[in-house]
């Protein structure tokens, strides 16, 4: 480690790949997440994907994280009540001391094995440190060209989401 490095700065760790961090979590849905037509309620759904990025961004960044921000999310298809959502968390993309990550939601029924895609989410969190400052993240190693066009993707929506940021703090 060259003697200038620091804990949280991006040159004392090695680039991690997507895959070292990706973090699937079901949920089986209960009577008491559901709203009046017996589907997921949207919230309940919405603090599930938040946690999962979160464990995807805590294992990425081998730091604490705040959600900074969550820019999409788009329900597909209802999760009724007796389904299992499966969520898949993967990091899309790392800047400096933040990251976006994108979430798949799944409902599956367990006794049949059908699946059908529900829901999908983009999140943005900020890695700190004890002292809750911004730390740098550790950068991400592409493996396939899939996550290459991923990662340009979340580029272009990080200056938009950043413009409509400040855009909404001038209110
Ligand atoms: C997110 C937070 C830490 C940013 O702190 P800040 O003092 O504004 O710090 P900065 O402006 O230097 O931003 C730090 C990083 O966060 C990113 N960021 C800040 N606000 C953002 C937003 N609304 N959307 C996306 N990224 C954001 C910045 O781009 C920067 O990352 P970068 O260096 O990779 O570009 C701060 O606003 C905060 O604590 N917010 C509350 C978080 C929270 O309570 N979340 C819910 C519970 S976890």
């Amino acid at each position: 480690m060259a003697p200038e490095a620091r804990i949280g700065d991006a040159r004392a760790v090695d680039p991690k790949p997507a895959s070292a961090s990706v973090t699937i979590k079901h949920e089986l849905v209960l009577p008491s997440d559901t709203n009046a037509l017996g589907s997921a309620f949207g919230g309940s759904v919405m603090g599930w994907i938040d946690i999962c990025a979160a464990i995807t961004a805590q294992r990425h960044c081998a730091s604490q994280v705040v959600t900074a921000s969550i820019d999409a999310l788009h329900f597909h298809a209802p999760i009724k009540v007796g389904m299992t959502a499966v969520l898949e968390a993967r990091v899309n993309a790392t800047f400096n001391h933040s990251l976006e990550i994108g979430v798949e939601v799944d409902a599956e029924n367990c006794t049949t094995g059908e699946r059908r895609h529900c829901c999908s989410a983009l999140l943005t969190f900020t890695a700190i440190d004890e002292s809750f400052r911004p730390r740098r993240v550790p950068p991400l190693l592409i493996e396939s060209d899939e996550e290459r066009a991923r990662q340009a993707e979340a580029q272009e929506r990080r200056a938009q989401r950043l413009a409509s940021r400040d855009r909404l703090e001038r209110k």
